[in-house]
């Protein structure tokens, strides 16, 4: 397979599922509290996305080649989990740092968004915490700021690295962004480190993930025995905000996004005025 163009069918289905798994996000902030375990999220957003929604949790037995079906519905990452923790009996504490990550398929296309969560408010989040969930944040919105046709991937995932590396964080190589649609993993890869002007050619219709996994203290990662869960090796804190965004005739579009969307942050406000 290669890079798919979406026809304009196929994107206002993706429309759709985006706005879909970034609501599923809203109804399940107020929940994100102190003394929550992380499978009664799982809960809340499983009977959400299919009683409410109409959609199906994509992640819930997904078998990629090499891996045991994955067996929730949503992931959880906490602390120093970088990616993919899998709901369980982990009760979230006041100051943890959650990725809360939720992909729905609906009419057959899916929708991809995950977001940080400071576990009893802002507030409540050591400064490092705080400091590398924003950061984060920012890179996420530097690299979408640079979609337009004619960009190439590279030129995401070097402004990713760039400010991340700047603020004396790291960026996860191992896992990367994707394209999707009618698949949860399509081509390209969008890796979040990169040169400027290398790398594939972006055209509009292209539907793709940005979804930076950015480490407090080095890059590299362990796997747990669980076969899933992705944890920082050096037990450092980890951050990840993803969306999934349409290439359009001019720039950008991020599908998405709800009411509940955290606001664009200032670092890109040129590109992105009110
Ligand atoms: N939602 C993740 C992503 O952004 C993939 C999770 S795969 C799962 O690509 F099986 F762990 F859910
Ligand atoms: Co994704
Ligand atoms: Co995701």
């Amino acid at each position: 397979m290669s890079i798919t163009i979406k026809t304009p069918e196929e994107i206002a289905a993706m429309r759709i599922a985006g706005r879909l798994a970034s609501e599923v996000l809203d109804h399940v902030t107020p929940f994100v509290q102190p003394g929550v375990t992380t499978e009664e999220l799982d809960r809340i957003c499983h009977e959400y996305i299919t009683q409410v929604q109409g959609g199906i949790p994509a992640p819930l037995n997904y078998a990629p080649p090499g891996y045991t079906p994955y067996p929730k519905s949503i992931c959880t990452s906490v602390n120093h989990v970088v990616c993919h923790g899998i709901p369980g009996n982990k009760v979230l504490k006041r100051g943890d740092i959650a990725n809360l990550d939720i992909t729905v398929i609906k009419d057959g296309f899916h929708g991809d968004t995950s977001r940080m969560f400071i576990v009893g408010g802002e507030a409540a989040g050591s400064i490092l915490a705080r400091r590398l969930c924003t950061i984060t944040y920012e890179c996420m919105w530097l690299g979408i700021a640079q979609v337009r046709p004619g960009a190439r991937l590279g030129d995401i995932g070097h402004a990713i690295q760039r400010h991340a590396e700047a603020a004396g964080f790291s960026v996860v190589q191992e896992f990367c962004g994707h394209g999707i649609g009618r698949g949860f993993h399509e081509e390209p890869q969008v890796v979040h480190y990169g040169r400027p002007g290398t790398g594939v050619e972006l055209k509009a219709g292209m539907i793709f993930t940005i979804e930076p996994m950015i480490n407090a203290g080095k890059r590299h990662i362990s796997e747990l025995p669980d076969g899933w869960t992705i944890v920082t090796k050096d037990r450092s804190l980890s951050a990840q905000w993803e969306h999934t965004c349409l290439v359009t005739e001019t720039g950008v579009e991020p599908l998405t996004i709800s009411a509940g969307s955290p606001a664009i942050p200032a670092i890109v406000a040129d590109r992105f005025a009110a």
